[in-house]
């Protein structure tokens, strides 16, 4: 174990067995094109680098006792970079979905994609539905994709959904609450994250789950994802540890 013991973000020294585990923790993989740059690579080579980081993240939050892992890989923003870009994503989301298809079944992962599926291609879209079939009751990390996301499309397309169930008499307006409007988000019956990370120096939400993030802690890190690692993973869970979640009460 190389990060038997190391620092947390208020400097105190913390052992792997002191850490507190999120149950849900959320990524926005950010940094890949400009770190690809920084090597005199392409924009995409960032993006591959990235996929691969991805696979190893999912084992390590296995391993440290994450329940759910959900990350951000296409905002409903990102169709509008250059097409060969874009084509290039969408190459490797279809090499990542099948190679996970692999790694699932075997670590016992259930994995689901998250945001508008009906934009991607018809094999893309076939592919994640037998991936989220066949992994379906997979009991260990629970791990969320989001793919052509974007959390206002997202609130809309629920919106839209429950206004029509609405006016087929399914239920009263005294029946809305907080949580019969969570169960129309793509998210429904995932825990809010805890713990929300991105990479690669931005502080934004980039239109990554708003109303899920309303009570997480937010972490931000320099390193851009395709050099995320174990250790950043920790990094991260020990500064996670040292906050004080006080969900708007007076502290004990
Ligand atoms: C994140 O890396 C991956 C996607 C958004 C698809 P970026 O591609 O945003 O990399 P930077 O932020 O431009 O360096
Ligand atoms: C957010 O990153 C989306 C993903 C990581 C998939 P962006 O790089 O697209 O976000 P902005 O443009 O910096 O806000
Ligand atoms: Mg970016």
């Amino acid at each position: 174990m190389a990060q038997a013991m190391s620092f947390s973000e208020k400097g105190e020294k913390m052992e792997l067995s002191q850490l507190k585990i999120p149950t849900h923790v959320s990524i926005i993989m950010d940094g890949n094109g400009r770190w690809a740059k920084s090597k005199g690579m392409p924009r995409t080579y960032g993006h591959s680098k990235g996929a691969d980081v991805l696979m190893d993240i999912c084992e390590d939050a296995d391993a440290l006792g994450i329940k759910y892992l959900t990350v951000y890989a296409f905002s409903t923003e990102n169709w509008s970079r250059p097409e060969t870009e874009v084509k290039t994503l969408m190459f490797l989301f279809r090499k990542y979905i099948k190679i996970c298809y692999g790694k699932a079944m075997s670590n016992n992962t259930r994995v689901r994609v998250i945001g508008d599926k009906t934009g991607l291609a018809e094999d893309l879209r076939e592919s994640i539905r037998v991936l989220e079939e066949d992994t379906a009751k997979n009991t260990g990390l629970q791990f969320q994709i989001a793919i052509n996301y974007g959390s206002r499309d997202e609130m809309l397309r629920g919106m839209r959904r429950m206004m029509q169930d609405y006016k087929e008499g399914k239920f009263a307006l005294e029946d809305v609450d907080e949580s019969h409007f969570s169960s129309y988000l793509d998210t429904d019956g995932i825990p809010d994250p805890d713990l929300m990370i991105r990479t690669s120096g931005e502080q934004r939400l980039s239109n990554y789950l708003m109303w899920q993030h309303a009570y997480s802690e937010f972490y931000f890190t320099d390193v851009p994802w395709p050099k995320f690692d174990k250790a950043e993973l920790v990094k991260a869970l020990e500064a996670y540890t040292s906050r004080d979640r006080r969900y708007g009460k007076v502290k004990a």
